[in-house]
């Protein structure tokens, strides 16, 4: 069992008389990938403006490394050191004259010397692919172009736990490729990832635990497989089985995949599994196979 790397126990806020989360309890272990899934309302952005100090909560408590969070200037800086935050709304965190100060504020805030400050710029500049809007304003960006500059800023500060609101939304195919890429170098140098969303898809292809987040409260938490494969219970919680699992169950209960195939996480997978069921189709049909190529089984 990995230790807690950051915990939630019996959270609570409000926002006036509306409930944000409500006696809501998670534990995030060290280097997995965690996604919280959960529908407009349920809760989402409340909790991670928890996990990095933002919000104090009414009752219970955040946990850093089993250490209970101060709120204080020295127990806040402590916090979002260690856990960066990359809001949903780009315009929230955006607030620097150009992209490259933007970006450099956090590593130069934190006191790291400029020669480190410029190198970490760079590299996060480049793992978003925007090196070149480094001199542009930041209100003088497209939404995605934002998108990837607030997501630099954080990692440029180089977290150990790193939590994204939303991250794949408004991002272009290429855009999302290279964050998924990005967030697979920084997962194998061993951060921890959290990522917030209602891409049921994304969840179930790229994390190692799902929590399902219903009402401000988690109800489910565990292997993506177990969490997201009953459509009943999801519907409850205003989400869908994702498609791949739903295909692969329907291609299952009709007899063309076998009953104990392991389940496909990803479009490719779900692809590969079907291609290898025509190739057994192939197999045992020759006859049909030179029909269907126009080749006969002797020339
Ligand atoms: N600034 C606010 N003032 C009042 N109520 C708010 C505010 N922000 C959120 N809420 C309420 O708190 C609850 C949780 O909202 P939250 O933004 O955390 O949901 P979410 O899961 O992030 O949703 P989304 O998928 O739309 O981003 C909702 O009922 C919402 O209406
Ligand atoms: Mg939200």
């Amino acid at each position: 069992m990995t230790r807690a790397v950051l915990s939630a126990r019996e959270l609570t806020f409000r926002y006036g008389d509306v409930a944000g989360i409500a006696g809501l309890s998670l534990e995030i272990s060290e280097g997995r990938r965690l996604a919280i899934v959960g529908a407009n309302g349920a809760g989402k952005t409340t909790l991670l403006l928890h996990l990095n100090g933002t919000n104090r909560p009414a009752s219970g408590t955040v946990l850093l490394r089993d250490e209970p969070v101060t709120y204080d200037r020295a127990g806040l800086t402590a916090l979002r050191t260690a856990v960066g935050l990359v809001f949903q709304n780009p315009d929230d965190q955006l607030f620097a004259g150009t992209v490259y100060q933007d970006v450099s504020f956090g590593p130069l805030n934190i006191g790291l010397a400029e020669g480190v400050v410029r190198e970490r710029v760079e590299e996060a500049l480049e793992a978003l692919e925007i090196s070149h809007l480094r001199d542009r304003p930041t209100h003088m960006l497209s939404y995605g172009q934002k998108k990837r500059a607030a997501i630099a800023g954080a990692v440029a500060m180089g977290p150990d736990v790193l939590i994204l609101d939303e991250p794949m939304a408004g991002l272009d195919p290429s855009g999302f490729w290279h964050l998924m890429g990005l967030l697979t170098r920084l997962h194998e140098a061993g951060a921890t990832l959290v990522v917030a969303t209602h891409d049921m898809s994304l969840a179930y292809e790229w994390a190692d635990e799902v929590a399902v987040l219903r009402d401000g409260a988690i109800v489910a938490h565990g292997d993506p497989q177990d969490v997201m494969h009953d459509p009943a219970e999801l519907a409850h919680s205003g989400l869908r089985v994702p498609w791949v699992a739903d295909v692969a169950q329907t291609l299952r209960d009709c007899g063309v995949l076998p009953p104990d195939v392991p389940s496909p996480r990803t479009r490719d997978e779900l692809k590969e599994l079907i291609a290898a069921r025509c190739r057994v189709g192939e197999d045992a049909r020759p006859d049909q196979r030179s029909r269907a190529t126009g080749l006969s089984e002797l020339g």
